[in-house]
């Protein structure tokens, strides 16, 4: 192969890489639940949150506590609205908990009881396939 030969065959290649990383990026954005068509994030895999369990994750600079009920997942802040300690799911009370103060709420994120005066933001989530996608409501 001559040189210039080579450099044409170089040129292409770059051309066709970046030929595939936009139709990627495009396809990404055009997929339903990913980031970008709703503002959704991945969180998590489903399988990471076995039935009656959940995991805190982070989520956009904050944490998400995704709770997995039967067939749906809920979504919540995962940080207390008292004074921001970091929350825990009770799975046998059913009951979301904060270890600061002792603050209690409920699966929708009401207080229950404790010093927090506001409920817990509720975020949207979906599973798609594996993943659990969160996004702002
Ligand atoms: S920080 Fe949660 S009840 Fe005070």
């Amino acid at each position: 192969m001559t040189r210039r030969g080579f450099l044409e065959w170089l040129v292409a290649a770059l051309a066709a890489v970046g030929g595939l990383l936009a139709l990627a990026g495009l396809l990404a954005y055009l997929r339903p639940g990913v980031e970008g068509s709703w503002g959704a994030v991945e969180v998590a895999k489903a399988a990471e949150v076995p039935e009656g369990q959940a995991i805190s994750v982070p989520f956009k600079g904050s944490i998400v506590l995704v709770i997995h009920l039967g067939e749906r997942f809920v979504a919540l802040s995962g940080l207390c609205t008292h004074d921001g300690c970091l929350l825990r799911w009770d799975a046998e009370k059913g009951q979301i908990i904060c270890p600061c103060d002792l603050g209690v709420f409920d699966i929708e994120g009401n207080v229950v009881s404790g010093l927090a005066g506001r409920p817990l933001p509720k975020l949207r989530v979906k599973r798609v396939g594996d993943r659990l996608l969160v996004a702002e409501p």
